[in-house]
C-alpha cells in the first residue's frame, strides 16, 4: 500500500490563488504516494481538476436537513469527494467539537462511503502530565463508538499532538513511533484489524524524510508546509 501524503490547506487561498495552486501542482507530485488535498469546501471542485485525491476538511453528520452553512457527507460523496477529515484539533478547539459529535460525524461519513481521517492527539499540558496514551485511547474509543471492524477499513487515524500543530515543534522520532505503535495496538486489540496511522504536526522540509521513515508511519498530514505549492512540491521530492 502506498504511503499517504494528506495536505490540509485550512482556510487559505483566494480564488485566483487557488487556480494558480492547482495549475502549479498538476502532474508535479510523485505518484509514489497517495496524495490527498483538503482545500476549503468552496475550492473542492477546482482542486478535483488537479487529478489528485480530494477531501473535505469537515463534514456534518446528517445527509440532509435544516443545518444552515453545513456540508453533508451525502453532498460530498455525490460530488465525487472521497475523503473527509474529522476531529481536527482546530475544530475541537475553536468550534467546540467534542468526542460525541465527532463520533456522529464519523458514522455519517462512513455511511456515505467516505474515507475518514480521524485526528487525535494530546495538548501540551496533557503531554506534561504524561497523559498522552490515555488521551489518545479515550479519543479513539469515543470517536469510534458503535462502529464495527468492517466499517473501520475506511478509517485512517492521524496522530497530531495539538502542541505540534503550526508550532514548528515535533515529538522525537521515538515518541512518534511509540504513539503510532500504541494506536495500532489498541485498534488491533479491539477490532482485530490493522489500521493505517499518519503523523501530523509541523512536518516540513527538514523533517519530512525522517518522519516518513519512522517505523509504522503510514504517511503524514501536513498543514502549513502545503500552503505554498512550490515549497510543497520540493518538500515531497526530498522524501524520494
Ligand atoms: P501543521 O498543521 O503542519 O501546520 O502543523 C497540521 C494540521 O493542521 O493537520
Amino acid at each position: 500500500m502506498k504511503k499517504i501524503v494528506a495536505l490540509n490547506l485550512k482556510m487559505n487561498l483566494g480564488y485566483e490563488e487557488a487556480l494558480e495552486y492547482v495549475n502549479t501542482i498538476k502532474d508535479k507530485i510523485s505518484d509514489t504516494y497517495e496524495v490527498i488535498f483538503f482545500p476549503s469546501a468552496i475550492f473542492l471542485h477546482l482542486f478535483k481538476k488537479s487529478g489528485y485525491q480530494i477531501g473535505s476538511q469537515n463534514v456534518h453528520y446528517e445527509n440532509k436537513g435544516a443545518f444552515t452553512g453545513e456540508i453533508s457527507p451525502y453532498q460530498l460523496k455525490t460530488s465525487g469527494i472521497d475523503y473527509t477529515i474529522v476531529g481536527h484539533s482546530e475544530r475541537r478547539l475553536y468550534f467546540k467539537e467534542d468526542d460525541k459529535l465527532i463520533n456522529k460525524k464519523v458514522i455519517g461519513a462512513l455511511k456515505n462511503n467516505l474515507k475518514v481521517i480521524l485526528c487525535v492527539g494530546e495538548t501540551d499540558e496533557e503531554r506534561r502530565l504524561k497523559k498522552t496514551a490515555l488521551v489518545i485511547s479515550n479519543q479513539i474509543e469515543r470517536a469510534l463508538k458503535n462502529i464495527d471492524s468492517f466499517d473501520l477499513r475506511d478509517v485512517i487515524i492521524a496522530y497530531e499532538p495539538v502542541w505540534a500543530i503550526g508550532s514548528g515543534k515535533t515529538p522525537s522520532k521515538e515518541e512518534i513511533a511509540d504513539a503510532i505503535k500504541f494506536i495500532k495496538k489498541i485498534i488491533f486489540q479491539r477490532y482485530d484489524i490493522n489500521i493505517r496511522v499518519l503523523y501530523g504536526g509541523s512536518v516540513n522540509k527538514d523533517n519530512i524524510k525522517t518522519i516518513m521513515n519512522i517505523e509504522n508511519v503510514d504517511g503524514i498530514l501536513v498543514g502549513s508546509s502545503s500552503f505554498n505549492p512550490n515549497y510543497l512540491i520540493s518538500m515531497i521530492d526530498i522524501i524520494d
